[in-house]
């Protein structure tokens, strides 16, 4: 069948990260996203994302530069819509949502210690889409992941990686689609 060509992302499963930054403040931040991908992993690597110019995310970045792409399970799909809350800046979506914040190794903006993995990225390069948003590009300068969840690999059946099929619902197993 012939779709629309808004619907090219309903046939992306897209996995959702949750990005972390911090205002000038110190006041942590945090968004899923599901517009993201690793862009190349040499001679620099790199990780990108789109995120909207009006989000705090973004305008915590622009201040800084730095943010933690924060690789997240199944355990957070109910909190989906909590943590794309649109709380006052400078109220954090961390706190809200009851999740931990662990001090990243080399940004300021902190690791979310529920999810199992942590890309820590300082922004290289952005793109302007359009009015409204915005293709960010980050240096990765630091990797860890959950003891249990890695083994040389990531271990999918501990990790359940949180993956978004538009309008749909989330998946975790790809046989099963959980509506939030
Ligand atoms: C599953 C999911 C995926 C999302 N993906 C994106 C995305 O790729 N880019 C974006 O700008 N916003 C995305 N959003 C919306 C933002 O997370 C939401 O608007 C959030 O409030 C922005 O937070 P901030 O203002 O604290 O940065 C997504 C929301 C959900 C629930």
């Amino acid at each position: 069948m012939e779709l629309d060509v808004s619907y090219f992302s309903r046939l992306v499963v897209q996995p959702v990260i949750v990005v972390s930054t911090i205002s000038p403040n110190g006041v942590s931040n945090a968004a899923p996203i599901s517009f993201n991908a690793p862009v190349t992993t040499g001679p620099v690597p790199l990780y990108g994302f789109c995120c909207e110019t009006e989000h705090d995310t973004w305008r915590n970045i622009s201040e800084n530069g730095e943010f933690v792409v924060n690789m997240v399970g199944k355990e957070f799909a109910p909190m989906m819509n909590e943590l794309a809350a649109d709380l006052p800046y400078e109220v954090s979506e961390i706190a809200h949502c009851g999740l931990t914040e662990e001090k990243a190794s080399t940004v300021s903006p902190p690791r979310i210690a529920e999810a199992y993995g942590w890309i820590e990225c300082k922004m290289r390069e952005h793109v302007k889409l359009s009015e409204r948003a915005v293709w960010i590009i980050g240096e990765v300068t630091a990797v860890a992941a959950k003891d249990d969840a890695f083994d040389e690999n990531l271990k999918i059946e501990r990790a359940n990686p949180l993956h978004l099929v538009t309008a749909g619902g989330y998946i975790a197993d790809m046989r099963k689609i959980t509506k939030t």
